[in-house]
């Protein structure tokens, strides 16, 4: 390969990052991009620390080791994952497809996420509403 050549295929191959990542972004709606950091999540009264940018809030309940119920494993059918977001909501995923349904309006309308829908895009804290 000559080294025109190889210059070419460097900046097509920036080119191509480039795209992509302006796609993502275009394609989220205007939510910030996926860190590639850990991001600080506080589960109030219970538990904080850094957890991998992009995963969901059960996920980071998970690692955190948060006690947050999830009887439909994830799939946003129960919300029985309900969580109260209490500062940050603009760094979590917009909410998608059923997850309004599932929470009901009054819950929608207050800000309350599925915490298996609702993907850490920056620092969030949230409290785990008492069930009982
Ligand atoms: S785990 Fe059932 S809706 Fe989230």
């Amino acid at each position: 390969m000559s080294g025109d050549q190889s210059q070419r295929g460097a900046r097509g191959s920036r080119l191509v990052a480039l795209a992509r990542r302006v796609g993502q972004r275009l394609g989220r709606g205007g939510e910030p991009p996926v860190p590639q950091g850990p991001v600080e999540v506080i589960f109030e009264g219970r538990a904080r620390g850094p957890v991998p940018g992009g995963v969901s809030l059960l996920a980071a309940a998970r690692l955190l080791e948060v006690d947050l119920s999830h009887y439909c494993g994830g799939m946003c059918s129960c919300g029985t994952c309900r969580v109260q977001v209490v500062a940050g909501r603009d760094n979590l995923s917009r909410p998608q497809g059923n997850e309004a349904m599932v929470l009901g309006d009054a819950r929608a309308r207050a800000g309350d996420r599925l915490a298996c829908q609702a993907r850490v895009l920056g620092p969030v804290t949230v409290k785990v509403p008492a069930w009982f």
